[in-house]
């Protein structure tokens, strides 16, 4: 036993209080940093004699050794223990089952909407698409609907901060019928194409399924729902051919022939006789109600005359219906507004 031994002994004990390597590095100053005690003592072999140093020097230098030896081991047993803790802290336990995502799927809506084109199509209508966005001419005045026309009211809107070249502001649309006289314009080449080459006049047959606007809302009516419009225009379509597609229409749809349809006089402006549609299940939980599912009527002169053409050549027919209210009676929803809520537990079942 010399005097360094209790050095060696007092380092290798600080070392192993030591619980961090900070704390490591702070124990290690006190013996080989600047001022620790093994730098202390070689500073003093310069009071030594050449043989004293020698010997005293080799000491020193055994306990350093000792010393640093120490301060690995410490260092290497830190990290290891560091390393340890991470590990159970980041643990996986990967028997645990997986989070799967759940498949998408369409929302009810939209898949009445492709159950309406697909049934359409199957008669020979052709499907457009328009704006939301409406000027005031489409919405209302070309629809034989004009400026403070009392019947305007059955429609109340809602109206964007943009004004159209006759003054009025733009409004949401409150119905799809703007897409009749749209349409007409669209093909209005066809038509006098015909006309000039003394073709047979081609028919309009098409159906606009789309959103649509207006200030209502409870459990039947949202501020913002869904219509699909449909028109045929031709040189002789009647009423009767109302009757026959839509009545072909509700008992594809419903898959159900046990269903009876009501043309119920109405009024639309731009209609002339007007009806409404009601249908009515004879089996089910509905069985025996009637239920109001579109507006119709034949289409008024004056609007084939805004859609371009003439209104002694072209006659025909347009309705309007709630695919919104088809959705709730196909799958017995009773409220609109679980619709337009976003809740995945309603909206999964459609899946
Ligand atoms: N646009 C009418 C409505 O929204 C429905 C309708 C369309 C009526 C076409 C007749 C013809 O109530």
């Amino acid at each position: 036993m010399n005097d360094l031994d209790p050095i060696v002994d007092a380092a290798r004990q600080a070392f192993a209080a030591a619980s961090s390597p900070a704390d490591l590095e702070n124990a290690k100053a006190q013996f080989t940093g600047k001022a620790g005690r093994i730098t202390e003592l070689m500073k003093g072999l310069a009071a030594l004699s050449v043989e004293e140093k020698k010997s005293r020097g080799a000491a020193i230098n055994v306990a350093k050794q000792a010393i640093e030896a120490a301060l690995a081991a410490r260092r290497q047993a830190l990290a290891e223990a560091e390393l340890e803790q991470q590990l159970h802290a980041e643990a996986l336990d990967v028997t645990l089952p997986g989070r799967a995502r759940e498949p998408g799927g369409l929302h009810p809506v939209t898949l009445t909407m492709e159950r309406i084109e697909l049934i359409f199509a199957s008669m020979g209508f052709d499907v457009a698409d328009g704006p939301e966005i409406e000027s005031d001419w489409h919405s209302f005045t070309s629809l034989n609907n004009p400026p403070n026309h009392p019947a305007r009211s059955m429609q109340d809107t809602f109206y964007v901060d943009i004004q159209g070249e006759d003054g009025i502001h733009y409004n949401l649309r409150p119905h799809t019928s703007p897409m009749q006289v749209r349409y007409a314009h669209q093909h209005i080449k066809k038509f006098a194409d015909a006309v000039k080459a003394g073709q047979p006049l081609p028919e309009i047959r098409v159906i606009a399924p789309g959103r649509t606007y207006r200030v209502d809302s409870d459990a039947t009516h949202s501020p913002m729902f869904h219509q699909c419009e449909g028109l045929w225009l031709g040189e002789n379509v009647s009423f009767k051919d109302l009757k026959v597609v839509f009545t072909d229409f509700c008992r594809t749809f419903f898959e159900s022939d046990d269903l009876a349809l009501r043309f119920r006089p109405s009024f639309f402006p731009f209609t002339e006789p007007s009806a409404e549609i009601d249908i009515q299940f004879q089996s089910g939980p509905l069985a025996g109600k009637w239920l109001e599912v579109a507006g119709s009527g034949q289409v008024h002169p004056a609007v084939v005359r805004n859609m371009g053409l003439d209104p002694e050549k072209y006659i025909g027919f347009a309705f309007g219906m709630g695919p919104d209210r088809l959705t709730m009676l196909r799958y017995g929803v009773n409220d609109l507004r679980l619709f337009f809520e976003g809740d995945v537990r309603f909206l999964r079942q459609f899946r």
